[in-house]
């Protein structure tokens, strides 16, 4: 399987922290956004990653993130010359993707938990057709929303609604088998102008190919695409790092962990960032 974050966008909800800088390069507490949707994919065992950029800021990430051999990883990029939507990703994409499965992610979602890691390793083990993700929320009119029939099987994605029948919302990571590109190349644009991810996951529900994980109370799943949203999440990443001693979406822990870098790799990324707790973290997993 492989993986795409996808980094564009505008960012217009937060600005004017994101006027001169791209959202997912900001920082999330103590480390940049983008890193957490990258440690999701890593911890789904995933190595092949294509970034989706803006074109102004490709050389940005490039120089973030290189090409990912310091992780373990392989990371590409592509631009988006326009934020024309989600299931755009799986066009541009389409060359990287080939015949793979993929796992696309957006930049700004952060999801962590315990129920996770199993949800994850249920969809890296899928093989066709198309995953979802879903989160109870108390306030679905926000999200695109599934409803389940009473068998629990799900029947009907919805976005914002205003009178909604489920709690259950659709988080920013998805899961494809090989037909995705196809599938996206088939969208039309919406009334806003974007190919929709809900459109490419409805065509999977009617083809009876569209499989839930729900994710429980024990998980959280925050989008940081506001002020007041962006700072809840620090909070919430400072306040597992203090109380836990847990780092969330740490890219490094995540290499080590599942044999993409070896121990000396890891006390070299250590060293370099040694003036850092972030630094000092690494430091610490080698003891
Ligand atoms: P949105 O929340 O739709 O957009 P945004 O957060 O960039 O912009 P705004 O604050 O102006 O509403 O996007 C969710 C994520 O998906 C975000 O990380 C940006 C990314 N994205 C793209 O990269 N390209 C796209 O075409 C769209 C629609 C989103």
């Amino acid at each position: 399987m492989k993986g795409i974050v996808l980094s564009g966008g505008r960012g217009t909800r937060l600005y004017p922290a994101t006027k001169a800088v791209s959202k997912q390069l900001i920082p999330l507490y103590d480390k940049p956004m983008v890193y957490y949707p990258l440690a999701t994919l890593m911890q789904m065992g995933i190595r092949e990653i294509l970034v989706v950029t803006t074109p102004e800021d490709e050389e940005r990430y490039r120089h973030l993130l290189s090409d990912g051999t310091r992780w373990g990883i392989n990371i590409s990029y592509c631009r988006q010359p326009k934020p024309e939507g989600i299931a755009q990703a799986l066009l541009l994409g389409q060359d990287f993707i080939k015949d793979s499965a993929v796992a696309l992610i957006l930049g700004d979602n952060f999801i962590h938990g315990e129920g996770l890691f199993q949800s994850l390793a249920r969809a890296r083990a899928f093989s066709t057709g198309a995953i979802n993700f879903a989160y109870r929320v108390s306030d679905p009119q926000r999200y695109g929303i599934i409803e389940f029939d009473a068998e629990g099987r799900p029947q009907r994605l919805v976005e914002k609604p205003a009178k909604p029948k489920s709690n259950w919302a659709v988080i920013g990571l998805y899961v494809y088998d090989q037909r995705a590109s196809d599938y996206a190349a088939d969208l039309k644009p919406s009334a806003r102008g974007e190919l929709e991810i809900t459109d490419l996951n409805q065509r999977y529900l009617d083809l009876g190919q569209l499989r839930v994980e729900k994710l429980g109370p024990g998980n959280a799943w925050l989008d940081t695409g506001t002020h007041d949203s962006w700072l809840e999440a620090c909070h919430y990443v400072q306040t597992i790092f203090h109380r836990q001693g847990q780092m969330i979406g740490c890219p490094e822990e995540v290499a080590y962990r599942n044999n993409f870098i070896s121990a000396a790799q890891l006390d070299k990324l250590a060293h370099e960032m040694r003036a850092s707790t972030y630094g000092q973290y690494l430091k610490a997993l080698l003891a």
